[in-house]
């Protein structure tokens, strides 16, 4: 079988200013140059479908401990599902299909540190490679094995429980035998969260008081605390966990900056008194597990225990836009870019 460029050129997505706090479109720009062609010990993957992931707001603004931050006039750095179409490297054959950092264009020069996950299993829809087997799928599941630590009889707390990490954390809880409230930002996601995957409860935030609404569906209080939203909604969270719980810091999608750091409420009276423990989970200190949990996390989608969503957008420019509505919440399942 043949593979080749189906292109004459390469289209990129390059960050070209430094976001104030949420990406937005002006931040970037299209730009068209040569194809790459394939060096001794590298490939060339022609992207298939381009992740949106909130993190890229840390990779385009501050950086990170694993990332340093997109230099302006680069493209923007992205997980990405493509296909090798030529390849001078032996272990990546012209054909196979990869996730990996291939960034937010058509085309990428790639080499073998690129490479998150080589694609074995074809059965599954590969768009499922950069979400539920991808990061999102991951995050939910090694931060519960790894902090969480659910067992039967837990109730747990599962924020943005509609979004793509959320919805797997929840139904892996649940699977565990946890009591799932879920927390998200409509009364159509909260349906959702029910309806198909599995919280006992759900909140939608916007509705009042969230320390009532906690109160009203939480009368004993948690045991883990998934919070991937941190700020006013974590300190109310923290406020009801019971003796021994754990909480597991796995983003801080409500926190507009941290440039100056926000300072609020404080719990280290909670922390203290109630011997929780807080735990930072970043995927990437992970990836030695990835190849593992991937395959159980792909199980799991063959015997039809795990569901996922998917808000697949077509072509590179709306890469910007979906990365917007994800901070807004404009987002239904795992945001990819289709090209
Ligand atoms: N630590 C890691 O290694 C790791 C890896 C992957 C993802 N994450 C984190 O996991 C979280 C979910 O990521 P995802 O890829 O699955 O995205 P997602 O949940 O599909 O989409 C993000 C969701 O965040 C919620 N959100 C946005 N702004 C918010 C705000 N101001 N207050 C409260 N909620 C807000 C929205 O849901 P609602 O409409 O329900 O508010 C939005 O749909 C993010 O915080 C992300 O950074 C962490």
């Amino acid at each position: 079988m043949a593979f080749g460029y189906e292109a004459s050129s390469n289209h990129r997505l390059l960050l070209v200013r430094r976001p104030a706090g949420v990406p937005v479109q002006d931040d970037f720009t299209v730009d068209e140059v040569e194809l790459p062609q394939a060096e001794e010990g590298t490939f060339v993957v022609r992207n298939l479908f381009l992740s949106v992931d909130p993190a890229q707001r840390g990779w385009a603004t501050t950086g990170t401990h694993y990332t340093a931050p997109v230099r302006l006039g680069t493209v923007m750095r992205a997980l990405a599902v493509g296909q090798v179409i030529a390849s001078r490297h032996s272990a990546f054959l012209e054909g196979t299909h990869l996730y990996g950092w291939f960034g937010w264009q058509e085309y990428a020069l790639a080499r073998p540190d690129d490479v998150l996950t080589l694609i074995e299993a074809l059965d599954i829809p590969l768009s499922a490679y950069a979400g539920v087997l991808g990061i999102n799928g991951l995050t939910a599941a090694l931060a519960l094995k790894r902090i969480g630590r659910p067992v039967a009889g837990d109730t747990i707390i599962v924020t943005t429980a509609a979004g793509a990490v959320g919805s797997v954390a929840t139904q892996l809880a649940r699977a565990a035998g946890c009591t799932v409230v879920g927390i998200t930002g409509s009364d159509e996601k909260a349906a959702r969260c029910i309806g198909r995957f599995g919280c006992h409860r759900a909140i939608n935030y916007r509705e009042g008081k969230i320390e009532l609404l906690l109160d009203a569906n939480l009368p004993g209080g948690a045991d883990i605390l998934f919070d991937s939203v941190g700020g006013q909604l974590l300190d109310a969270m923290i406020r009801r966990l019971r003796r021994g719980g754990r909480i597991i810091q796995c983003g801080t999608a409500s926190v507009p900056g941290w440039s100056p750091p926000p300072t609020g409420l404080r719990n280290e009276r909670e922390i203290l008194l109630k011997s929780l423990l807080w735990g930072g989970f970043v995927v990437f200190d992970h990836v030695s597990e990835f190849a593992v949990e991937t395959r159980r996390l792909a199980s799991l989608l063959r015997e039809g225990k795990l569901i996922y969503e998917e808000d697949i957008r077509q072509g590179l420019i709306k890469a910007p836009r979906a990365l917007t509505d994800i901070y807004a919440g404009r987002n239904s399942g795992k945001v990819l870019i289709a090209l």
